[in-house]
């Protein structure tokens, strides 16, 4: 028997455009022989239209987008569809908001649907980079220091705020926090850049988060697994741009990876324990990227953790894996692997307290 797999792409998000092109090439990596893959494509209004199940792999993202039907309710649809003819397991190929941030897999949760990667908890926390960072401090994770406010603490007090961020060294990282893609994030150096760095966070999001630079070599390790989790081989990252912008992740190509990163073994180490350690903290299950700057004193100072890092055969999470010994199909494979196996331990649990 074929398990019936749910690709769910696109997504109310900056980053349904990636989304499309990822699921594309997991449609190129799966074996029909072995699943009936059925694509649930969500669109940029949030319509949820489930198309036609896929016979092969496609060729372009435009086989991905189906027509809107704009049938009011069609999330419901998608619960009608699985409870008539229930899924096996759904991989999520969602980045950001509504994708990334907990609330799909809440979703899915509730219909008691297998599904790929990291949970409710682990999702919204691995989005809010102010809990995040607060959670790698109780896991003793070395970070750059930073501050962070809200709207509101900044229209009430604008002098202290900006007297705060002087005490962090320039130059100074405004981020909003639940955002993902660099979008929104500026590098400020004077206090003019500053508050229009602010300004433009707020724009995205009511809480922001502003970071000391740090000056290092930007490094990322995959981690793979639920209980046990392992991790990758370290890769390296060179933007050619100021920093690793938007555009230089998504759009020029300019920015060379390279896997495996040449850094002393230590060094590697550190990280490896350092990103199992974040995995732990975060609750993550199934896949993370866990990114690092490493000082000139090779000091490993964590950034983030991504809990649907960028999935297609050439972003950083799958080459890293394949640099490992894991090609793309087979990390397809045992992500899906992974997520049963969660869920069959879920099934066990006791819901009442006798
Ligand atoms: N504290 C920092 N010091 C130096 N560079 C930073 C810092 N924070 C962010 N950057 C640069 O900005 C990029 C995007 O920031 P990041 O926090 O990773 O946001 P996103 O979640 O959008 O990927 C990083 O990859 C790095 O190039
Ligand atoms: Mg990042």
């Amino acid at each position: 028997m074929k398990k019936k797999i749910g690709l769910l792409y696109g997504g109310k998000s900056a980053e349904h455009e990636v989304s499309l092109s990822t699921a594309k090439a997991v449609t190129q990596a799966l074996n029909f022989e072995e699943y009936e893959v059925h694509p649930v494509f969500i669109t940029m209004d949030g319509e949820w239209l489930i198309g036609p199940r896929l016979t092969a792999p496609v060729d372009t993202i435009d086989q991905l987008q189906f027509g809107s039907n704009k049938t009011p309710n069609n999330m419901i649809n998608f619960i009608q569809a699985h409870n008539e003819s229930p899924f096996d397991v759904i991989f999520p190929l969602l980045h950001g908001t509504n994708g990334e941030d907990g609330t799909v897999q809440g979703l899915l949760e509730v219909m008691n649907v297998p599904y790929v990667g990291n949970g409710v908890l682990a999702s919204a926390a691995g989005m809010d980079k102010v809990i995040m960072k607060q959670l790698f401090e109780i896991a003793g994770l070395a970070q750059t220091p930073y501050i962070y406010f809200t709207r509101s603490e900044w229209e009430s007090d604008q002098e202290g705020i900006l007297a705060k961020c002087v005490e962090l060294k320039a130059p100074l990282f405004v981020k909003p926090a639940n955002l993902g893609s660099s979008v929104g994030i500026s590098k400020a150096m004077t206090r003019e850049e500053l508050i229009a760095a602010i300004k433009v966070a707020f724009q995205y999001d009511r809480k922001i988060i502003v970071e000391q630079g740090v000056a290092g070599r930007e490094v990322e390790m995959g981690v793979l697994g639920n209980d046990k989790p392992r991790t990758s081989v370290a890769g390296e990252i060179k933007p050619v741009t100021e920093f690793y912008d938007y555009d230089s992740k998504y759009k020029d190509g300019s920015t060379a990876l390279i896997i495996p990163a040449e850094l002393p073994d230590t060094v590697v180490s550190k990280m490896s324990e350092m990103a199992k350690s974040a995995f732990k903290i975060l609750d993550c299950s199934g896949i993370v990227r866990a990114d690092f700057f490493v000082t000139a004193n090779e000091e490993v100072v964590i950034n983030e953790v991504n809990t649907m890092p960028g999935f297609t055969p050439s972003s950083m999470y799958p080459l890293l894996w394949q640099h490992t010994g894991v090609s793309y199909p087979e990390l397809i494979d045992q992500l899906i692997g992974l997520a049963l196996e969660r869920h069959a331990e879920k099934q066990k649990l006791q819901y009442n307290k006798d």
